[in-house]
């Protein structure tokens, strides 16, 4: 068992005086390439974290423990806690028709909270695939993502995309994970950092993702009506000459989404050759579009992309919805303690918040412990 599983075990044995009948965990993850673009029926290619929130599962009356917060909550209130999240799944489970009896559960993690590392994803999943485990549902991957995402939506009310549900429950150790969010079918594609000589350094900007929720609604809705103006059902069927016929805001949101669906199926071409330059580029296009076009960058990510560009990083973007949290590079293994030196220096001389920095590889989806 991973330390994570352990300490849910631990605190479920502790709180309910027995053993749990089962245990899961998923990951938290990082979006490679690919951003705003899942809600516009398009690709991204995340990866699975090494940072994960596990959940300890037995019969009982619906009490949820977090060992994190020290918090006991019931599983039929509601109160914008983190225990939200468990309950979305236990209710959007009911609304897809399958049997949900009564369970308790104790939940025990390391994915930072808050900072675009998709935590609520994380316990998302690991609940959904305890519960599925736990009452013999026998729903398959994909739909316990869509059962995630209903969850996220229409329980505690947050408007995502289906990308980060599907990160944490399909993928896979060593890979990056294509996914037509139209189709919703997912490939894995294979991404061994190592033999590259190469690290994914993750750089929390530590700027709280305020404007996300405004920001980011009124980023879809903009999505939306360009669609609608171009006749297509989404911006996804949208080609680069369909772009001449808009103008203003509506142009700027569907350049980025066309030109960066384009970016995520070049890159997965450019790991099929392990060509590493060519996808670092492709990061660092991402990042100006979603600068200049999508407007959801912050002087923050743009700091470090800057960064990272001056300190031989091979590409370098902000990953998630932006408006804050963090930022990826891909940097050479040996110099990731200058890199990361570097970037520090240049958040200080800017008067910034101290940014926290984290290694990941990419790592497993979900998964019962043993
Ligand atoms: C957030 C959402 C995702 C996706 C990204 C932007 O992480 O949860 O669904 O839309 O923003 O790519």
């Amino acid at each position: 068992m991973r330390e994570t599983e352990q300490k849910a075990a631990r605190a479920y044995r502790e709180q309910f005086g027995e053993e749990p009948a089962l245990v899961a965990s998923a990951p938290g993850r990082v979006n490679l390439i690919g951003e705003h673009t899942d809600y516009n029926g398009g690709f991204v290619l995340p990866c699975a974290i090494d940072r994960r929130i596990a959940v300890a599962v037995g019969a009982g009356e619906g009490a949820l423990y977090s060992a994190d917060f020290d918090q006991t909550r019931q599983i039929d209130e509601k109160d914008s806690s983190w225990a939200d999240y468990p309950r979305g799944v236990a209710w959007a489970m009911g609304e897809a028709g399958h049997e949900i009896g009564g369970f308790r559960a104790a939940f025990a993690g390391d994915v930072p909270l808050g900072s675009g590392l998709s935590s609520s994803a994380a316990i998302e999943a690991a609940t959904a695939l305890a519960l599925d485990a736990f009452f013999g549902l026998g729903v398959g991957r994909t739909d316990l993502a869509i059962i995630c995402q209903r969850a996220e939506n229409d329980y505690v009310g947050v408007g995502s995309g289906i990308m980060d549900q599907y990160a944490s429950l399909l993928c896979e150790a060593g890979a990056a994970l294509l996914v037509d969010c139209r189709s919703l079918e997912a490939e894995s594609v294979p991404l061994d950092l190592q033999a590259a000589s190469l690290a994914l350094v993750v750089c929390d900007t530590r700027v709280e993702r305020g404007l996300a929720d405004t920001g980011y609604n009124d980023r879809r809705a903009t999505c939306e009506r360009a669609a609608r103006m171009l006749g297509v059902e989404e911006l996804r069927d949208a080609t680069e000459g369909d772009l001449d016929l808009l103008s203003g805001a509506e142009l700027k949101r569907a350049r980025h989404v066309v030109s960066e669906n384009a970016r995520v199926l070049e890159a997965v071409e450019a790991l099929r050759d392990w060509d590493f330059e060519e996808f670092g580029r492709l990061m660092y296009a991402s990042h100006a579009s979603l600068r200049d076009d999508y407007e959801v960058s912050t002087l923050e990510l743009d700091t470090f992309v800057k960064a990272a560009e001056q300190h031989g990083a091979r590409g370098a973007r902000l990953t998630g919805a932006g408006f804050g949290g963090c930022a990826i590079a891909l940097v050479p293994q040996d110099e990731t303690a200058a890199f990361t030196n570097a970037c520090e220096q240049a958040f200080a001389k800017s008067e910034f918040e101290e940014p926290a920095f984290y290694e990941f590889v990419p790592a497993a989806g979900a998964e019962l412990a043993d």
